[in-house]
């Protein structure tokens, strides 16, 4: 432990950090001056080097590394993960970072601006709301939360320092052209009036249950701050024996750690359908799937939410399918099982299949003779989302909009996984969003939180 440095600072408060933290803000848009502001938003001086953002790389090897390029731009401080021997590869690229292996501690280094969290999905919630509380922007892999009770501390949270933070979900695919091109065919009639959206993906992951005792656990591994907030498992190396960057296969679909293919591929595929129907909280959401396993998350699940009405569109089915199950094609010989994670858009005119990075327009019956749909002129495009990370970093150093932010995906999230809630009660959940409690069955209002280890606080 000599080489990880443990901050003396004392714990920030709510409000401390937001004016301790550098000035970074305060500086940047006083170089703005007002009329500085450039024509792309950004103000004068943002990219300057003395404007680089402080980030705390939090899970800093695995996924973490998809992400060294990116925050390279800027100064990254603080190196935390409960393996040293992760933190030692990372170190290699950031040396000047300070480490820690304890990411509440990490966040009290009081020179921090930001936070980029890859840990496990058990801990997301956490390690976001503490950071959003101590004044810090956050970029947080998917899935954001294990739980409904977890999504909506975290959205609640962002939305109350909204003006001051800014906020990304790591679904880095939202930045292909294909979700825009999707989006504008759905908004401007290409299927008719939108009736119907499904998202799905065929990932079959399955386990017996738990791993059982194996030996004990490397010196270079802290491994009871791996198990953070969730119950105590005993250690098996079957937990860290996946490749850098896909490890997260050997943990997520333990109901302790994930939430399975909902979290999981689930984040990114049901993000196609998310971004172009403007979706608010569902209120009711059904669930089934193979039998109920209390170790394991379904493989095989089919989910389906009704969304209201917005001011474009009628009230919607929403449905997600994973692990086989899946939904009906709008024509014979068109096969979605050749999609693997795709969505389905259909309207009263036709259909809209995608993948992450195409897509394809089904006109159907008589109606469907394209007659009805213009395409929008050239000029009237979403223009390209650019870097993912990048549009976060310059959010932080300028208007503080993303495109996945933890309202947008934070309420995506609840969705999915207040689906897996209505799968484990096996009826139909009537579900306020705004109280967030579902209303006709205790059993699955109970299902919406997780039980913490004591000492754990999900907002602290
Ligand atoms: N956006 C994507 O396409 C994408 C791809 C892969 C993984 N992910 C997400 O990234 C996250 C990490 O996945 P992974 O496969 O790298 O997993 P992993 O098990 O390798 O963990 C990543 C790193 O975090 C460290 N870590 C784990 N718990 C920690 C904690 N409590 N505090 C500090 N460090 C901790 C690990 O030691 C490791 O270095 C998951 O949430 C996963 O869903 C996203």
């Amino acid at each position: 432990m000599a080489d990880f440095e443990i901050p003396t600072a004392k714990p920030a408060t709510q409000a401390g950090p937001l004016t301790a933290r550098r000035g970074f803000l305060k500086s940047s848009l006083a170089m703005g001056g007002g009329l500085l502001i450039l024509p792309s938003g950004f103000r004068a001086g943002a990219q300057a080097p003395s404007n680089k953002l402080n980030i705390a790389l939090i899970g800093a090897y695995g996924r973490g590394k998809a992400h060294y390029d990116a925050i390279s731009s800027e100064n990254v401080v603080a190196l935390c993960d409960v393996n040293e021997d992760h933190i030692a590869k990372a170190a290699e690229r950031f040396p000047k970072a300070t480490r820690h292996v304890d990411w509440r501690q990490c966040l009290e280094q009081k020179d921090l601006d930001a936070v980029v969290c890859c840990t496990t999905d058990h801990t997301h919630a956490f390690i976001a709301t503490w950071a959003m509380n101590r004044g810090l922007h956050v970029y947080c892999e998917k899935p954001l939360a294990n739980t409904v009770e977890e999504a909506r501390m975290v959205r609640a949270t962002y939305l109350k320092n909204k003006a001051k933070l800014a906020t990304q979900v790591g679904t880095q695919r939202h930045a292909y052209e294909n979700f825009n091109r999707v989006r504008e065919l759905i908004r401007d009639g290409a299927v008719g009036t939108l009736q119907e959206v499904h998202a799905w993906g065929n990932r079959q992951i399955r386990r017996p249950g738990y791993p059982k005792a194996q030996g004990e656990p490397p010196k270079n591994l802290h491994y009871d701050l791996w198990i953070g907030p969730s119950p105590m498992h005993p250690y098996n190396p079957e937990y860290f024996s996946g490749e850098p960057g896909a490890n997260c296969l050997q943990w997520n679909m333990y109901w302790d750690f994930g939430t399975g293919q909902i979290g999981d591929m689930g984040s990114h595929t049901m993000d196609i359908a998310w971004n172009a129907i403007d979706a608010d909280l569902p209120t009711t959401a059904e669930g089934k799937g193979e039998a109920f396993n209390p170790e394991v998350t379904p493989v095989e699940l089919e989910t389906c939410f009704d969304l209201p009405a917005n001011g474009w569109r009628p009230a919607i089915k929403v449905h997600w399918w994973q692990g086989g199950p899946m939904p009906e094609s709008p024509l014979p010989y068109v096969d979605l099982n050749k999609v693997g994670h795709g969505a389905m858009f259909k309207g009263d005119k036709g259909a809209l299949v995608s993948h992450f990075e195409s897509r394809v327009l089904i006109p159907l019956g008589a109606e469907g003779d394209m007659t009805y749909y213009k395409p929008r002129p050239e000029s009237e495009r979403i223009p390209p989302l650019g870097g993912f990370q990048q549009e976060w970093i310059n959010a932080c150093k300028t208007h503080l909009k993303t495109s996945c932010d933890f309202d947008y995906a934070g309420k995506l999230n609840e969705m999915m996984v207040l689906g897996l809630v209505a799968y484990r009660v096996g009826t139909k959940l009537e579900y306020d969003g705004a109280t967030g409690k579902v209303t006709n069955s205790p059993e699955g209002d109970a299902l919406l939180r997780r039980e913490y280890r004591a000492g754990w606080t999900l907002s602290g």
